[in-house]
């Protein structure tokens, strides 16, 4: 086979076959085919698109293009959930233990933040002593027991998705539905779990602005999912403002402990009630959307979702007494107030900018090889919808020094919009595909 001839063909318009996808995606992999023909074939798919087949056939010569977990050792449903990235998104810390403390098993492997968006392997090792790198044997024994285990993804995970996303990055060919499809369930599939529930954001921190695309995007993944023999479904949710109040690795960790314990803010604590129930009914324990609901709900007031976090953060290792007193957690040493500029009320508070600013207090990370400071970020003390005075407290903003404090205040009130009128709410879920 030519690569040369594979470009060619779909420079044309052509449909890729099986065979060609399983050969390209084993050559990212491998590295034996050279990153200029990988690039123009990506700018091809870019302009030509791919079918609905040729995006489950590519998925899955990537997912293949390294180790496949194998999660048959723990018995029950395996369920994994996804969001598409987002600011302030701590979800997977709570609505993991509330599924889990519902009996579903999840053995999840995680990512870090990159750009404004934040990760889940880094919210988590903001806690002393939590490690992500957990022996295969070791991890299913803590699923086994906790029904619940978060790793870091290990480097054999999907070597095709890793070239092609790198490479996606610096040829301006990120926002191509069938890639972002294929380079997202490539890697859940290889993560082994037999239920996929994907939380699609959109909005101004989303990476797919519009909720048509969000749609689209949702829709080819749920497909590709099935098509590859995994029950998926999605949410479509918003993301034009900060989830919740903290920004930042230690902050969301506490935050993620007020939602557990029952005191969350009502739409983080909404959105994370919906994601736990959609993962009971992938796993098949609700026999509808009210019944997973009331499941999720009661988890958090038993504290059984709560012990369920504890349990998992001792047995990888952390220390679990930061979960009981919140304030062992890290915090920088330079904290900033910022004040609110005009009376009105807070009609917009573009996410996209106030990740940019928790990036620029050492939250998150610009680079992949960037370090970050767990104890940066926000706390919001005043967000969309509502009524703000002039001159009363809006953030509080953490970092190392006065200066990236200062930097990152210009930025988080250049993401403020304030209007005299109320705005009208927003929905924080647009819609549900699969779980009807
Ligand atoms: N996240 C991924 O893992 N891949 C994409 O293409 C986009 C977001």
């Amino acid at each position: 086979m030519r690569m040369v001839d594979i470009i060619h063909k779909k420079r044309e318009g052509g449909t890729l076959t099986q065979e060609e996808l399983d050969w390209l995606a084993a050559g990212a992999g491998d590295g034996s085919i050279p990153d200029y023909q990988l690039s123009a074939l990506l700018m091809a798919i870019f302009f030509q698109g791919m079918s609905r087949e040729e995006t489950v056939g590519l998925t899955l010569s990537m997912a293949r293009s390294g180790d496949m977990a194998d999660l048959s050792p723990i018995p029950g449903v395996k369920v994994d959930k996804h969001s598409t990235g987002g600011v302030g998104d701590k979800t997977s810390l709570i609505c993991g233990p509330m599924a889990a403390a519902c009996g579903v098993k999840i053995a999840k492997m995680s990512g870090r933040g990159l750009g404004h968006t934040g990760g889940t392997v880094d919210k988590l090792e903001s806690i002393p002593g939590l490690s992500m790198n957990i022996p295969r044997e070791r991890f299913f024994q803590i699923v086994r027991e906790t029904g619940i285990a978060i790793v870091g993804q290990s480097g054999s995970l999907c070597p095709a998705d890793k070239k092609l996303y790198a490479l996606r990055d610096v040829t301006a060919a990120v926002d191509s539905m069938p890639l972002i499809a294929a380079s997202i369930m490539s890697k859940k599939l290889a993560s082994g779990a037999d239920a996929i529930l994907l939380d699609v954001k959109t909005g101004s921190g989303a990476l797919l602005k519009s909720p048509e695309e969000a749609q689209t995007l949702a829709r080819l993944m749920v497909d590709t999912g099935n098509g590859a023999g995994r029950r998926t479904a999605a949410l479509i949710t918003d993301m034009d403002a900060p989830l919740g109040r903290c920004i930042g690795n230690a902050l969301e960790v506490r935050e993620a402990v007020e939602v557990l314990s029952g005191r969350g803010e009502e739409r983080l604590t909404a959105l994370c009630e919906e994601l736990a129930a959609g993962m009971v009914r992938l796993a098949g324990l609700a026999e509808n959307q009210q019944q997973a609901l009331d499941m999720a709900r009661e988890s958090v007031h038993s504290g059984a979702a709560l012990a369920a976090l504890k349990g998992m953060v001792c047995a990888q290792g952390g220390d679990a007494a930061c979960l009981e007193d919140t304030s062992k957690l890290a915090v920088s040493p330079v904290c900033v107030e910022a004040a609110i500029p005009e009376s009105g009320y807070i009609s917009g508070l573009n996410a996209e900018l106030c990740g940019r600013a928790a990036m620029e207090l050492g939250a998150g990370r610009e680079r992949k090889e960037d370090s970050i400071d767990y104890g940066a970020g926000i706390v919001l003390l005043k967000t969309r919808g509502e009524p703000v005075r002039q001159g009363e407290p809006f953030a509080r903003l953490y970092a190392q020094t006065e200066a990236q404090c200062r930097r990152a205040q210009e930025q988080l009130l250049a993401a403020l919009d304030i209007t005299k009128e109320r705005p009208p709410e927003r929905p924080l879920i647009l819609a549900r595909i699969g779980l009807d």
